[in-house]
C-alpha cells in the first residue's frame, strides 16, 4: 500500500514537473510575440512616419481610428497566467503579477480606453461575494475584459453568472470546472458580446492532462461616444 502511493506520488510529482516545463516554452513564445509587436510598433513611431509594420499589442491589422486594440490569452492549466493587452499596454499578466486563479478582470473607460482597475477572484478556493460586489459597481459604459486562469468557474452561483451575462457573455451559463474562457464586453451593452471564447475541459480534447488548451483572441472595440 504504503510503496504503491510513493510511486504514484512520484509519477503525479514527475508529470507535473514536465507538465511545467513544457507550459514555460509555450508560453515564453507567447511572450515573445507580444514584445515583438509592441517593440515593432515603438521602433516605427520613432522612425519618420512612414507605412507602420506593426500594430498595437502585436495585432495582425490596424484598428480603425476610434477603436481600441486589444490582444488577450487565457491562463495555460495551473501554471502561468492570462494576459490582456489594450492600446499597446499589458493591463494583466503574469510579468505585471496582477492575475490569480479564478476569474481575472479588467476594467476600461469605454470613453478614454484609461484602465479603471483590475482584480481577480479564486472561483476554486474563494468566495463568489466579492466577485458579485464587484460586478455590481461597474459602471455603465465601461469596457469589462475577462480572462481565466486554472479554474473559473466552480464557485460561480447564478447571481455572478447573471451578472456577467448582462455585460453581454453568451458562455457564462455554460462555464465550468476548469474551462479555458476569455471575453470582453461592456456594462449596459444592449446586445451579445462578439469578442468570447471558451473551451470546455473535456479529457478526450484536452491538450494539456486535465486542462483544455490555451485561448487567444484580439480585436478591435468600438469607442463609446456618448
Ligand atoms: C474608476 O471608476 C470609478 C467610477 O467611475 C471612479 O470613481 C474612479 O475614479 C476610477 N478610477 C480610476 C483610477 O480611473
Amino acid at each position: 500500500m504504503v510503496r504503491t502511493g510513493g510511486v504514484l506520488k512520484m509519477a503525479a510529482m514527475i508529470s507535473t514537473f514536465i507538465l511545467a516545463i513544457y507550459l514555460a516554452f509555450h508560453l515564453l513564445e507567447i511572450r515573445v510575440d507580444f514584445r515583438q509587436g509592441s517593440m515593432m510598433s515603438r521602433s516605427v513611431s520613432i522612425k519618420d512616419g512612414s507605412k507602420p509594420v506593426g500594430h498595437k499589442c502585436g495585432l495582425s491589422k490596424a484598428c480603425p481610428v476610434g477603436q481600441f486594440a486589444f490582444k488577450m490569452a487565457s491562463g495555460a492549466a495551473s501554471v502561468v497566467g492570462p494576459k490582456m493587452c489594450l492600446e499597446d499596454k499589458m493591463l494583466m499578466s503574469a510579468v505585471k503579477n496582477n492575475v490569480g486563479r479564478g476569474l481575472n478582470i479588467a476594467l476600461v473607460n469605454g470613453r478614454t480606453g484609461e484602465l479603471n482597475k483590475t482584480d481577480f477572484f479564486d472561483m476554486w478556493a474563494g468566495n463568489v461575494a466579492p466577485l458579485i460586489q464587484f460586478l455590481k459597481e461597474i459602471e455603465e459604459g465601461t469596457v469589462v475584459m475577462m480572462a481565466s486562469f486554472d479554474d473559473p468557474a466552480t464557485k460561480l452561483n447564478n447571481e455572478a453568472r447573471k451578472l456577467i451575462a448582462d455585460l453581454g457573455s453568451s458562455a457564462v451559463n455554460n462555464l465550468g470546472f476548469r474551462d479555458n474562457w476569455i471575453f470582453v464586453g461592456g456594462k449596459g451593452i444592449k446586445t451579445k458580446s462578439p469578442f468570447e471564447q471558451h473551451i470546455k475541459n473535456k479529457a478526450d480534447t484536452n491538450k494539456f492532462e486535465g486542462w483544455p488548451e490555451v485561448l487567444e483572441m484580439e480585436g478591435c472595440i468600438p469607442r463609446r461616444e456618448d
